[in-house]
């Protein structure tokens, strides 16, 4: 089963993953996911996780103790330093073993279908919530010795902190576990599980306000239908979205295709 730690000084953000889909996996044991509060590792009476950045400048930078202490609970027995020999050797054999430190950030690598199947398949994800200007590099960098440290971004947008990203990418990464979704058909032809956009969807009546639902879809033939999903999926990617397009590899288009 997946385990999910998420550590942040307001885990009240976090409260939407107790609801819906996630929610539910969580109460059908399909996932672990605790939420903690990273003021639980201070020691001092104001629960200090901040200070002046070192160097000058504004604001405020999360103080590395408290982290690291959180680190260490969540990381438990496995938070011991991976052998700089082995990891050397074999970097795939302990893929899906060694945790994951997710740190949200508008400066890191942007997140994607592609970024939530690939962490789907791991067995740890620690999700690391910064606020103020962010948290002490050297964080990062003693987490690198025994985590995968993924910096990432949810788009080119500066948020106050890393929950709302969180929460996006939590909910992008627990519907693609086994179980989660009740009909696992219904991944398949979404926007981004193969570079094209969804196609648009109509149900009863078949008018409505005066605006009527494509002949094709009331006619039965199911390659008709097919067909013209598929067109209807390359024109809008092609309209709303021509980066997608152009980054298809050419042999995932059929003649019929590019006649579109
Ligand atoms: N924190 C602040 N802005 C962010 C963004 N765009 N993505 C992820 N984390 C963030």
């Amino acid at each position: 089963m997946m385990r999910l730690d998420v550590l942040s000084i307001f885990p009240e953000y976090l409260a939407p993953l107790e609801l819906s889909l996630i929610g539910r996996a969580r109460e059908k044991g399909l996932l672990e996911l605790t939420v903690h509060d990273l003021r639980d590792w201070t020691h001092d009476r104001h629960r200090t996780v901040d200070d002046t950045p070192y160097g000058g400048g504004a604001g405020m930078v999360m103080k590395p103790e408290p982290w690291g202490e959180a680190l260490d609970a969540v990381l438990g027995a496995s938070g011991a330093p991976a052998d700089a020999a082995d990891a050397a050797d074999q970097p795939a054999a302990d893929a899906g073993g060694r945790p994951v430190l997710i740190v949200p950030s508008p400066a890191g690598e942007v997140f994607t279908q592609q970024t939530a199947r690939e962490l789907a398949g791991r067995e740890h994800l620690v999700f690391a919530c910064g606020r103020y200007e962010g948290i002490d590099q050297r964080v990062v960098d003693w987490a690198s010795e025994r985590m995968d440290v993924r910096p990432m971004s949810i788009g080119d947008y500066v948020l106050n902190g890393g929950e709302v990203a969180v929460l996006a990418m939590v909910e992008a990464i627990a519907r693609l576990l086994p179980g989660v979704i009740g009909n696992p058909e219904s991944l398949d032809e979404e926007s981004h599980e193969d570079g094209l956009l969804e196609y648009p969807v109509f149900t009863k009546p078949s008018v409505w306000r005066g605006h009527e639902v494509p002949a094709v879809l009331l006619s039965g033939d199911h390659g008709k239908v097919a067909r013209w999903r598929r067109d209807q999926r390359l024109r809008r990617t092609a309209e709303t979205r021509p980066d997608l397009l152009a980054a298809l590899p050419p042999e995932s288009l059929d003649d019929r295709d590019r006649a579109v």
